[in-house]
């Protein structure tokens, strides 16, 4: 199975032969199923020495039962090798944007403020300094003071980091999405012997969709969630770490996540490649698909910043052809939090954007199905690369 970013390399290369671009249908990993305890473990040494990409985090979207509208970001990383990033390190990242915003208000972007920490150079720690084991049935993910511990099929992030103190119980809703590759199919990252795996190389991982409870405590305030949505991420990039400056060329890559009552959804497509996925969740089941021809992402409308002075898009309509459906899903921003990805030769901007969404599944052959609910956009977008 090959993986986006296994393409990504291939079609880098073809490039510069000149040939044609490939159309990415064929190429994305398709794997679907539930979380495996060892794959949320650390999967190489402590010591690993090659290049390494390997995070997992959280983005929760939901509401307070004060009535605020949020999405708040937790993500660990450890980030090694000199082919891109400028130094080697473990890092936290957490953002938070919340806000009280009336129907009308969620019905175009609003110029709120937000909390972000993590990303830039004086964030990063000493490779070892977030610490990833397994214990019995048991994984966690430990930066100072904050943790996210896997046990029996949930997770439980505890802890504080800057500002930001938290307290969540994490569900899985549907399965997960092996996007980027199954972990079966790395070679020399066998499970069991996590400790000796110096040899480790390949990517795997994707995403899940999950639900979530529990308070988040911003300067001191607490804010019980009332109702919140989320995806939790698990990735791991071994020996060869894709260059992302080359990834976010052109119009860059977006994420996109839509939570309603009764389906939910992911829609995900970059400019380079080009390559695109989705992933819908019906009752108990999950399909994917894969290919820029059946999943796509469209702007609509823009906004100029004032913070920033750019404009980025604030609404977007999406589809994706499954097997067995269509959906169909546009996107309404009202709030957004930006930061940046510098790496060793060039700079890459992220903004995630708190969203609602409504949508519709068509399945062949059958009666057409609406829901409505939370979403989520992360965008990334390589703003500058030095020539070499
Ligand atoms: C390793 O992975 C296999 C297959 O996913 C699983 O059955 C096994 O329990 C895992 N081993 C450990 C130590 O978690
Ligand atoms: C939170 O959102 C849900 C779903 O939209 C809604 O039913 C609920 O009333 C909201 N809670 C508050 C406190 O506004
Ligand atoms: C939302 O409104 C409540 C009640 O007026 C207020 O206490 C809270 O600070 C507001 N939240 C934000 C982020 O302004
Ligand atoms: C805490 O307060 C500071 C100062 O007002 C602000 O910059 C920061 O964003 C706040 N953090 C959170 C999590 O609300
Ligand atoms: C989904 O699974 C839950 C729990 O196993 C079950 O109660 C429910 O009926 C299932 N729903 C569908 C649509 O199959
Ligand atoms: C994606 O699109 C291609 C071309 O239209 C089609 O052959 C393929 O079956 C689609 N894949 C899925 C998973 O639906």
């Amino acid at each position: 199975m090959k993986s986006l970013v296994d393409l990504a390399l291939s079609v880098g290369l073809l490039a510069c032969h000149g040939l044609a671009q490939g159309t990415g249908d064929e190429v994305f990993a398709m794997g679907v199923g539930p979380v495996v305890l060892a794959n949320e473990g650390p999967l190489v040494p402590n010591d690993y020495q090659r290049p390494l990409f390997s995070d997992s985090g959280f983005v929760i979207r939901g509401n307070t039962t004060a009535g605020e509208e949020f999405h708040i970001w937790i993500f660990w990383y450890r980030q090694l090798g000199k082919e891109e990033y400028v130094v080697n390190g473990d890092v936290m990242q957490v953002a938070l944007l919340r806000g009280n915003f009336t129907e009308e208000d969620q019905s175009h972007m609003n110029n709120v403020p937000f909390m972000n920490k993590g990303q830039n150079l004086e964030d990063y720690r000493h490779p070892g300094t977030m610490r990833v084991f397994q214990k019995e049935n048991r994984v966690t993910w430990q930066f100072e003071g904050i943790s996210s511990t896997a046990e029996q099929g949930e997770w439980t992030v505890k802890g504080s980091y800057s500002d930001l103190d938290v307290d969540l119980n994490i569900r899985p809703r549907g399965n997960m999405f092996y996007h980027a590759g199954g972990f079966a199919d790395l070679s020399g990252c066998e499970n069991e012997t996590t400790s000796t795996n110096y040899n480790c190389d390949g990517v795997a991982g994707g995403i899940i969709h999950v639900s979530a409870s529990g308070t988040i405590t911003a300067n001191g305030t607490a804010l019980a969630i009332d109702q919140a949505q989320g995806v939790h991420e698990r990735i791991l990039m071994a020996s060869n770490v894709p260059s992302r400056l080359e990834v976010g060329l052109g119009r860059g890559s977006f994420w996109l996540h839509g939570w309603g009552e009764r389906f939910s959804w992911f829609t995900f497509t970059s400019e380079q490649g080009p390559y695109a996925v989705g992933m819908v969740n019906i009752g108990n089941e999950s399909h994917v698909t894969g290919g820029n021809l059946n999943v796509t992402i469209e702007a609509r409308d823009h906004w100029l910043d004032p913070e920033t002075d750019q404009v980025n898009p604030t609404g977007w309509h999406t589809t994706a052809h499954f097997e067995n459906g269509v959906l169909e899903a546009d996107v309404q921003a009202f709030g957004r939090v930006y930061y940046y990805w510098l790496r060793n030769g060039g700079l890459l901007i992220v903004n995630q954007m708190t969203a609602n969404m409504v949508m519709r599944y068509s399945p062949h052959g059958g009666e057409p199905v609406t829901d409505k609910g939370g979403a989520f956009m992360e965008f990334m977008k390589t703003f500058y690369e030095q020539p070499k």
